[in-house]
């Protein structure tokens, strides 16, 4: 196997909640895959910490089994072998610790000593308000190095407030450029490729402004309900789940202007200048600028699925929404007037996460009606499934007789392009943090804009009472939606060309 990206230096990687669900179908299949793919250097451990004994042989047994579930085709041999399990299984250790109390840290601080120069990274994949103490005693435990990192998972707070509390407390232990918060949209290859796409390439950047862009769409569909996480969810809702986050981190990396260098702190001055030009949504304008929606029983993938209300754990007077479209503004001079449309939700028809920019119409048409209607130049990055990109263009149909004007679309796919397996966003990501490389990450003053935008909706919808619109699961969301981006002459792009 060929050896790229190495890391050199040896490391040390705690991961708090290492047996919960993120570290079960993420994180460790993520760092098996780097070891496999020979990206991690031969002294590197994984100590997997979480509350109660467990004997290591049984935490070993456990994740291979989770490796070979979740490395994309169970046991296929392109995804997963048992000779690279075996020496990855060498790095695995387990310690049984109640994260709360210091006194139960003794068997982390015996394997860490010694260790002091090593990059140690804590990853904590656990509840945010243990974000604090754990810091806390991590820092009264002298267990925070130079070469210490913290890695952050979401939810980083339920609002501007709660985020600002939960960051002042980890900063008093680890120090901003030591704090890596991860949106793991930022670690997918093709959310990368957007910056490559556009910077890279001389023709899309003087397009990319007003003149020529009629309008950007953003949809981040799932076919998933909320299931086992019903509780976590309520208390969420797709707005705080999604669009704070995830969403808002796609509008950043497609309006944001070039940054002069990829310096980490280039990139988020420049996102964080787009996350500054949202235009406030107001209470005034929630209920034209915005849909909750809430699923409702229905057929996805022709299984017939519960209500959210419905679902084992739910509490049937919820009004917590599971869908979410906006109408965006930037309130700068590249994007003046030109919406961003947003949606995204759980028990959609089809998974699927696409970013489509709409350019203008051509200003004067020399076809006559008969040559069929002019329809606008897309340029569609499909995210996932099938990762790709498509321009659609108008061209002339085959043939002898009138002219026709046909759609087309000039198709690029990754997955017949590159080949390979397509890395996980979690690989880049781990990656990164012991490589000591924060572009990917959300500075806390992004993190903390993102929250200010995010709040004044959150202020709307409590203030005018706007109740999620029920929509069946397997459908676009509520009516409303449609409406939404109708009521501007436009429509919700279908990939049907
Ligand atoms: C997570 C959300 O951040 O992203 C989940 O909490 C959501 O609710 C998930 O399902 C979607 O991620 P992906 O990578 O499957 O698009």
């Amino acid at each position: 196997m060929q050896r790229t990206t190495l890391i050199s230096q040896p490391f040390d990687m705690i991961v708090f909640g290492g047996r919960g669900d993120l570290a079960r179908r993420k994180l460790i299949p993520a760092l098996y895959h780097l070891a496999r793919e020979q990206r991690l250097p031969d002294d590197g451990r994984i100590i997997a910490v979480s509350r109660g004994a467990m004997e290591r042989d049984a935490f070993v047994k456990m994740m291979h089994d989770d490796c070979i579930t979740h490395s994309g085709n169970g046991a296929d041999d392109t995804q997963f072998d048992e000779a690279s399990w075996a020496r990855f299984a060498e790095r695995l250790t387990y310690i049984g610790i109640d994260a709360t109390d210091a006194k139960s840290y003794g068997a982390l601080i015996d394997l860490l000593k010694g260790r002091e120069d090593v990059v140690r990274s804590f990853y904590l994949a656990t509840a945010p308000d243990l974000f604090g103490p754990i810091a806390a005693n991590l820092k009264a435990l002298n267990l925070v190095t130079p070469a210490s990192r913290l890695v952050l998972e979401k939810p980083l707070g339920k609002d501007l407030a709660s985020a600002h509390e939960i960051n002042a407390a980890v900063a008093r232990a680890f120090s901003e450029p030591q704090t890596y918060r991860i949106d793991h949209y930022l670690g997918k290859e093709t959310v990368q490729n957007l910056m490559v796409l556009r910077f890279a390439n001389a023709l899309f950047e003087p397009l990319w402004n007003r003149t020529h862009i009629d309008h950007v769409q953003i949809s981040v569909a799932e076919t998933v309900g909320v299931g086992g996480r019903w509780r976590y969810y309520n208390e969420s809702g797709a707005l705080r789940d999604m669009v704070q986050n995830h969403l808002l981190q796609l509008i950043c990396l497609t309006a944001m202007e070039p940054p002069s260098t990829l310096d980490a702190d280039m990139i988020r001055d420049e996102k964080l200048k787009v996350l500054r030009a949202l235009h406030p949504v107001q209470a005034d304008e929630v209920a034209a600028a915005t849909v909750r929606g809430q699923y409702r029983a229905g057929t996805v993938d022709g299984n017939a699925v519960p209500g959210y209300l419905e679902e084992s754990d739910a509490d049937s007077r919820s009004d917590t929404e599971t869908f979410v479209a906006i109408k965006i503004g930037i309130d700068n001079w590249r994007w003046a007037g030109v919406p961003f449309y947003i949606r995204t939700g759980k028990r959609l028809p089809q998974r699927s996460s696409e970013i489509v920019v709409q350019f203008k119409t051509p200003p004067h048409s020399p076809y006559p009606a008969s040559a069929g209607t002019i329809h606008p130049n897309k340029l569609v990055m499909r995210l996932q499934p099938d990762e790709g990109i498509r321009l659609i263009m108008l061209n002339k149909g085959r043939g002898p007789g009138e002219l026709k004007l046909r759609q087309t679309a000039l198709d690029l796919s990754f997955a017949e392009t590159f080949g390979g397996r397509s890395p996980d966003a979690y690989e880049r990501l781990l990656l990164d943090v012991i490589r000591g490389r924060p572009a990917l990450f959300m500075r806390l003053d992004e993190l903390e804009a993102a929250w200010r935008w995010t709040d004044g909706i959150l202020q709307g919808w409590s203030d005018t009472g706007l109740a999620p619109k029920p929509y069946a699961a397997g459908s676009w969301g509520p009516n409303a939606a449609i409406a939404l981006i109708e009521r501007d002459g436009r429509t919700w792009h279908e990939d049907d060309i």
